[in-house]
């Protein structure tokens, strides 16, 4: 079974969008970036200190949209694959998970999102 996330359009080239997954008051915050066809997903928790990235809705990515910011140190990651390459936490990783496009949606595998709440720990 898979979960829509978000339709494509939904996102800026390059631009990210912060989506949350569960019930409840503690939901799952997650982002997915895109650039270009890509899209990549991402669990929002910074693996410096373990904040969310974002202090405004949606802003994920660095000025030129080149890297992903985490805001609260500054701490920079690909976007390809989430390693950090600048910042207080070098070659530590945002935590990845797979997503495909299905008819212009963004789309995750079900047991993916649970495999990721599991590992936050909701
Ligand atoms: S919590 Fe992200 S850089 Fe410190």
């Amino acid at each position: 079974m898979t979960v829509r996330l978000c339709a494509l359009d939904q996102l800026s080239d390059p631009g990210a969008i912060e989506l949350s997954w569960g019930a409840g008051d503690w939901p799952l915050s997650l982002f997915v970036v895109r650039r270009g066809e890509a899209v990549h997903g991402f669990l929002n928790r910074c693996p410096h200190a373990g904040h969310e990235l974002n202090m405004k809705p949606d802003e994920f990515l660095t000025r030129d949209g080149e890297l992903i910011m985490c805001r609260s140190h500054g701490a920079r990651f690909r976007i390809e694959d989430g390693l950090c390459v600048l910042g207080p936490c070098p070659g530590a990783s945002l935590r990845a998970f797979a997503v495909e496009l299905v008819d212009g949606f963004v789309v995750v595998a079900q047991a993916e999102l649970e495999r990721l709440s599991a590992a936050a720990g909701h």
